[in-house]
C-alpha cells in the first residue's frame, strides 16, 4: 500500500512534510486548564496600551473599513520612516511596506527572492516559522548552530557561518535578538557578515522582531534602547531585507501587523506579492499603528524595563533548581536552558503540563540543536514566574 493512496486528495509534498508545531502539541495538553501556569507561547501578558486601542476604535468610528494601498497607508509608511530613522540610518518610505504581521513579512521576503531548489543558510536554534517558510517554497535550509559559552550565553562562531555561505547560497537568515536563545548579534559581526554577503552576492533576511527588547547589560555597549540592526550598516541597494512586527514591543500580537524594509528596486514586486497574499493590512489597524509609533516610546521603555526585572526574577528563581544550565539572555523575552540528563524535551514538557501544571516550550520545537532544552517566556508577572520555578524544582526532584 502506498503511504498516500492516489484516490485520496492530499496537499503537495512540501506541505505534507511540514512538522506539526511541538509548542502547540504541548499547549494542547493544557490549554484552558486554569491549574496550568502557561509560559509556552511568546506573548507579552499585558493587553495593548489604551492609547493604541483608542486610536483603532476612533478609526473604525470614522469609517476606516475599506481596502487600503497594497504597500500600506502613506501616514504609516511615513511614520515608520521617521521611527526607523531615529534608531538607524535614514530609511525612506519608498523602501517600506506594511504587512499583515511579522510572519507574513517573512513569507513575503521569502517569496521575493527564494525559488525551489535554492540553498538558504539559517542561524539556529530558531523559531520554526523562520526556517519552515523557505522550505514551503522548496528551498533547502542549512543550519548553523549557536552554542552556549561558559556562562550559558549563546554565541555564534562567525567563521562557521561565513564558511556555510558558499557560492551557490541564495540567502542567509538571521534573527537577532533571537527566539528562543535571546542571542544578540554584535554590530561588528553584522558588518563582517554584510561584507561577506556583498562579495558573494548573497541576500540577507534579517528578522528583527525583538529589536527593541534588548537589555543593555554591558556598560561598555552604546546603551541604546535598540539592538544592532542591518539598517545601521547596509546601503539601500544592498541585498538586505529586514522584517519586523508591532506584536512584541507594542504588545499587539493579536492585531497582525508588521513591516518590511527592502531595496527600492524590490518595492513594486513586493506590492504585487502583497496583492496576491492579503491585498493589504486592515486600515484601522494601520491607523492605530501610527499612534503606537508616534506616542509609544514611553510604553516601550517601561515594558523593556519590566521585562528586564522579570528576566532577573526568573534567573534568580531557577538558580535554586539543580541540574539546569541557564545563561542570561541579552534580548527578546525567553530563557532557553538545558536540563541535565534530558534526551526528550517534548516528553518532559508534556509531563510538566500534566503532572506539575507548568507549561513550557520543548527545545526540540526549535530544531534538533534545541533537544534537551526548554524555553520559558518570562513576559509574565514575577509571582507567576516564581511559582513556576517552584513547580519545576519539585518535579525534577521527584
Ligand atoms: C523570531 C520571530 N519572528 C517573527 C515573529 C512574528 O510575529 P508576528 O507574526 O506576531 O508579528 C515572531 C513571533 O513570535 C518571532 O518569534
Amino acid at each position: 500500500m502506498p503511504a498516500f493512496p492516489p484516490e485520496i486528495p492530499f496537499a503537495r509534498l512540501a506541505v505534507r512534510n511540514l512538522p506539526v508545531s511541538r509548542i502547540r502539541e504541548v499547549a494542547n495538553a493544557g490549554i484552558g486548564n486554569p491549574d496550568v501556569l502557561a509560559f509556552w507561547f511568546g506573548e507579552p501578558d499585558g493587553v495593548t496600551p489604551a492609547f493604541i486601542r483608542s486610536a483603532a476604535a476612533a478609526a473604525l468610528d470614522a469609517g476606516s473599513t475599506f481596502y487600503s494601498h497594497n504597500l500600506g497607508i502613506a501616514p504609516l509608511r511615513e511614520a515608520l520612516s521617521r521611527y526607523l530613522g531615529r534608531w538607524h540610518r535614514p530609511v525612506s518610505a519608498e523602501r517600506i511596506a506594511v504587512t499583515s504581521a511579522g510572519v507574513n513579512a517573512l513569507m513575503l521576503a521569502a517569496q521575493l527572492i527564494i525559488s525551489p531548489g535554492d540553498r538558504v543558510v539559517a542561524v539556529v536554534p530558531l523559531w520554526p516559522n523562520v526556517t519552515e517558510i523557505p522550505r514551503i517554497l522548496g528551498a533547502e535550509v542549512e543550519r548553523v548552530p549557536l552554542h552556549p559559552d561558559a556562562q550559558g550565553r549563546w554565541v555564534l562562531d562567525l567563521e562557521r557561518l561565513l564558511q556555510a555561505m558558499t557560492p551557490g547560497t541564495r540567502a542567509v537568515i538571521i534573527n537577532s535578538p533571537g527566539n528562543p536563545t535571546g542571542w544578540v548579534m554584535p554590530k561588528a559581526d553584522m558588518s563582517v557578515l554584510l561584507d561577506h554577503a556583498r562579495r558573494m552576492g548573497i541576500w540577507i533576511i534579517s528578522d528583527e522582531a525583538y529589536e527593541r527588547l534588548v537589555f543593555n547589560d554591558d556598560p561598555q555597549a552604546d546603551g541604546r534602547f535598540c539592538a544592532p540592526s542591518l539598517l545601521d550598516i547596509a546601503d539601500p541597494q544592498d541585498r538586505v531585507i529586514v522584517a519586523n512586527t508591532f506584536s512584541k514591543a507594542w504588545q499587539m500580537t493579536g492585531w497582525r501587523l508588521g513591516w518590511l524594509v527592502v531595496p527600492p528596486s524590490l518595492l513594486d514586486d513586493l506590492g504585487k506579492l502583497i496583492e496576491f497574499n492579503t491585498s493589504c493590512a486592515p486600515g484601522f489597524v494601520q491607523q492605530a499603528a501610527v499612534a503606537a509609533l508616534e506616542d509609544g516610546e514611553p510604553h516601550v521603555r517601561a515594558f523593556v524595563q519590566e521585562l528586564r526585572l522579570r528576566r532577573d526574577t526568573l534567573l534568580a528563581a531557577l538558580a535554586t533548581v539543580d541540574g539546569l544550565s541557564v545563561g542570561s539572555p541579552e534580548g527578546a523575552m525567553y530563557l532557553f536552558f538545558k536540563v541535565s540528563g534530558v534526551l526528550d524535551s517534548l516528553a518532559l514538557a508534556k509531563d510538566l503540563v500534566r503532572e506539575a501544571g507548568l507549561g513550557l516550550a520543548p527545545g526540540s520545537a526549535f530544531g534538533p540543536e534545541g533537544e534537551g532544552y526548554l524555553r520559558w517566556c518570562f513576559a509574565k508577572p514575577a509571582p507567576m514566574l516564581e511559582e513556576g520555578a517552584r513547580r519545576l524544582r519539585a518535579h525534577l526532584q521527584r
